[in-house]
């Protein structure tokens, strides 16, 4: 007779879909949403208390600005709407961790993804985006939250289907 052991999470901490909810609700919570300092020029950012030890924040975005393309590493997480609408611009590739500094996409990868007010999205790790607020006049807001807090960003360029590797941004460089 063999004994099988139980099966243990691999990772402990919250789910993407907690994460999810959490984004969701606190996005819904207008006393939270709105004591984000806006800047027409620039993004604007607060720290949250996220659940379960992951780490959080409220972006405030103005018309036209985007984060570029990057990556969250061995992090998942997730996004919600607060204000505003955001669109995202997502890989369905997960992307080599290590020993490459570009690479050709392949046709098919792309999505996009239109966030209105009110939802969100949750991802797995190693998620590739671009977030975006396109309109033309409406600031937007947005509640973010990751599990494990985030170790490290990689950032990209994109030059049609070839992905650059350009910086690695660590906790340091956002707090
Ligand atoms: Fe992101």
């Amino acid at each position: 007779m063999s004994v099988v052991p139980a099966p243990t999470r691999v990772s402990a901490g919250p789910t993407a879909a907690e994460l999810l909810s959490f984004a969701l609700r606190t996005a819904a919570d207008p006393e939270i949403v709105d004591s984000l300092p806006l800047d027409p020029e620039g993004r604007t950012w607060m720290r949250l208390d996220g659940p379960g030890g992951s780490e959080a924040w409220l972006i405030g975005w103005p018309p036209g600005t985007g984060t570029g393309w990057h990556d969250h590493a061995e992090s998942r997480g997730a996004f919600a709407t607060a204000r505003g609408r955001l669109t995202e611009h997502s890989l369905t590739v997960r992307l080599p961790a290590e020993g490459w500094r570009s690479l050709v996409l392949a046709a098919d990868v792309d999505r996009e993804r239109a966030l209105p007010e009110g939802t969100g999205r949750a991802f797995a790790e190693h998620h590739v985006h671009e977030v975006l607020n396109e309109s033309p006049a409406e600031h937007a807001v947005s509640v973010h939250a990751y599990y494990p807090p985030l170790p490290l960003i990689r950032r990209f360029s994109r030059n049609g289907p070839a992905l650059t590797l350009e910086h690695v941004e660590r906790p340091a460089d956002w707090q």
